[in-house]
């Protein structure tokens, strides 16, 4: 399964990628108004981070505004894949885009119809959101296991990047579904390195090592 970081902040994300494990990285809108800087200023410096796949999101709703938008985005870096919302407009320029061999994102998918229809229009990715699912009261997880099925009747290429994650429940569940990716914020990526054994088990073979008053290095 690859990790993608949720986030537009650069030193969550430089701190990300020290770790190795990092797979690419996802923005939207209210992530970059929350970092206060300028959209195609911070995807740039985003990309110069991570060789995975940035995705950048069009702000337009129309088709033909969505183009011109994701002209200027494509330009920033090899690396940015367009974000398109899941609407009539959003797929078109999916479709115009992913046939002119520019990775699309497309996102607020909420059905596997939605997905479907993705899949159909030659997505990269396609972005279930589980945690507002769960919001609503319909397990996000279901969508997951749906999409999962119809992508392997068909053999779509497009791949299942799970967002909305909040916890790290909602990861352990989309990786036994086989989820090809997904997408979490720094701190529920953070939270997946810890164990209350862990810790202690640490602190226990450290006292013990302590008492042979040997070193290795
Ligand atoms: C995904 O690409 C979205 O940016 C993100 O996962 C949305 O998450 P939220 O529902 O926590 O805002």
């Amino acid at each position: 399964m690859k990790f993608f970081v949720d986030t537009a902040d650069t030193t969550d994300i430089a701190e990300m990628a020290a770790t190795g494990l990092l797979d690419g990285v996802t923005t939207n809108p209210s992530l970059i108004a929350k970092s206060g800087r300028k959209f195609v200023e911070v995807i740039a410096e985003i990309c110069d981070l991570t060789d995975g796949p940035v995705s950048a999101e069009v702000v337009a709703l129309d088709h033909a505004t969505m183009m011109k938008e994701a002209e200027v985005l494509r330009k920033i870096a090899d690396n940015v894949c367009i974000k398109v919302p899941l609407t009539i407009d959003g797929l078109k320029t999916c479709k115009a885009l992913s046939d002119d061999g520019t990775m699309v994102n497309v996102t607020l998918c909420f059905s596997a119809n939605q997905a479907l229809l993705a899949g159909k229009a030659g997505a990269a990715f396609i972005s279930p959101f589980v945690g507002r699912h769960d919001d609503i009261g319909f397990d996000g997880m279901d969508l997951i296991a749906d999409i999962r099925q119809i992508y392997d009747n068909y053999d779509f290429g497009t791949e299942i990047l799970v967002a909305s994650v909040r916890h790290p429940v909602h990861i352990l569940q989309a990786a036994k579904i086989g989820a090809d990716v997904m997408t979490a914020p720094p701190s529920v990526i953070k939270a997946l390195f810890n164990h209350p054994l862990t810790e202690k088990g640490i602190a226990g073979f450290m006292a013990d090592w302590a008492k042979t008053g040997q070193s290795i290095l």
